[in-house]
């Protein structure tokens, strides 16, 4: 155990002073901090800390990482659920496990998420977790690494996590069903990003996640016939591809690959999809031929180094989406499905009361 432990701190190094050695790139920026109207991001840096656990739980990381590594060898079709639920518990209220949360109106139950995976992959690391720190390790936390393990298992980039989010107390599936679902326009996407404090460079970036992974016929129902009342297809979707899926998809339930070429490698070939017209997503197609991303989109498509330390920038950014919360109103969770059961703040004015 020990030596698997050392083996795998090991190839971290490795790949980290890859990051480290990537680290010149002018590109790389800082998390921002962008006016945000939608959510109240507040500055990552003062809350959270690399080392944030070291004291409390140091072997956190490799209990997450080995339990991802299992999951991944039983299903490795996961990996990708991991790193879009990820998305989608920060793209709402901020990284707070929000998402996580399952009962009657919370985001998990929204439409919006009805596709989302993994759910027992972050119980299985907590309940582990529980056993070895109790109390101490967060959902949102543990939700973050994971998604990080998951990229280092496709043979995607590592990187350091800030550690020290919080679990939320408030999740609304009417919140969810605003996590853009693969109709927008371009403008709605950059919007989307930049409320939360994020880029036009992260917006392209991250969507190169959809270079692994699966989407439901669903999600492009609306390009296979009829495209914006045209009564065709979307023009900008290759005959033969369009062919392909009009086959697969005979139900809205049917899954097809997001990355037509290399549905399984961590690339840069989702971004050379684009330009031969086949992207799976309208929203993805769409960043090819609007001249906001479709400089980004370019740049990728042909430098894989430059791809991989710009998505490890970005998930950081990503994942440093914090959002304020009054007192009491979050809390390290003990169950990641539920909120912890109120007891000290049953009654509030004894505790006003003092004079
Ligand atoms: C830019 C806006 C985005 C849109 C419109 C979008 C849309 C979608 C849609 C429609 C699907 C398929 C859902 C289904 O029908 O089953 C999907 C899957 C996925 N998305 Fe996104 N997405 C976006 C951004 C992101 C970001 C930022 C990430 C990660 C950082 C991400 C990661 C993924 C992954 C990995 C999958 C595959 C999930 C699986 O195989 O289970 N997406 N996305
Ligand atoms: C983009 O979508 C928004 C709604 O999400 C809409 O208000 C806007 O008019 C659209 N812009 C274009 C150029 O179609
Ligand atoms: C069509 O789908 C098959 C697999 O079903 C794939 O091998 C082929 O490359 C696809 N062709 C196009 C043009 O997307």
């Amino acid at each position: 155990m020990k030596k698997c432990f050392s083996l795998m701190a090991a190839i971290l190094l490795v790949q980290l002073q890859l990051l480290m050695a990537s680290a010149a790139i002018p590109l790389l920026q800082p998390a921002t901090g962008l006016a945000a109207s939608l959510t109240q991001t507040l500055s990552p840096q003062s809350l959270l800390s690399q080392s944030y656990y070291q004291n409390s739980c140091p072997a956190a990381e490799g209990i997450i990482h080995q339990k991802m590594q299992a999951w991944f060898l039983k299903d490795s079709t996961l990996a990708a659920s991991i790193i879009r639920l990820h998305f989608h518990d920060c793209a709402i209220r901020g990284c707070d496990a929000s998402i996580l949360l399952n009962y009657k109106g919370s985001e998990r139950r929204a439409f919006a998420s009805k596709t989302l995976r993994g759910f027992e992959i972050i119980d299985d690391i907590k309940s582990e977790l529980e056993r070895r720190c109790p109390k101490t390790v967060s959902c949102a936390d543990i939700l973050t690494a994971a998604a990080r393990d998951a990229t280092v298992l496709l043979g995607g980039p590592f990187w350091e996590i800030p550690f020290g989010r919080k679990d939320g107390r408030i999740s609304l599936a009417t919140e969810a069903d605003m996590v853009p679902q693969g109709r927008e326009n371009v403008t709605a996407l950059i919007d989307f990003f930049q409320a939360r404090g994020l880029t036009i460079l992260d917006l392209v970036v991250l969507s190169g996640s959809h270079t692994i992974g699966r989407s439901s016929c669903y999600s492009i129902l609306h390009r296979l016939a009829n495209y914006k009342g045209t009564g065709k297809p979307d023009p900008t979707l290759d005959i033969k591809y369009l062919k392909n899926l009009t086959r697969q998809c005979k139900w809205s339930s049917d899954m097809v690959h997001l990355d037509v070429t290399t549905p399984k490698t961590f690339d840069t070939q989702f971004y050379n999809n684009l330009g031969a017209k086949k992207g799976l997503l309208s929203t993805d197609q769409e960043l090819f031929s609007d001249p906001r991303t479709s400089p980004f989109v370019s740049m990728f498509a042909t430098q894989q180094e430059l791809f991989s330390s710009q998505f490890a920038a970005s998930m950081v950014n990503l994942g440093n989406i914090l959002v304020k919360t009054p007192p009491g109103g979050s809390e390290i969770r003990v169950n990641c499905n539920y909120v912890n059961p109120r007891r000290s703040y049953a009654n509030p004015q004894r505790k006003y009361s003092r004079p």
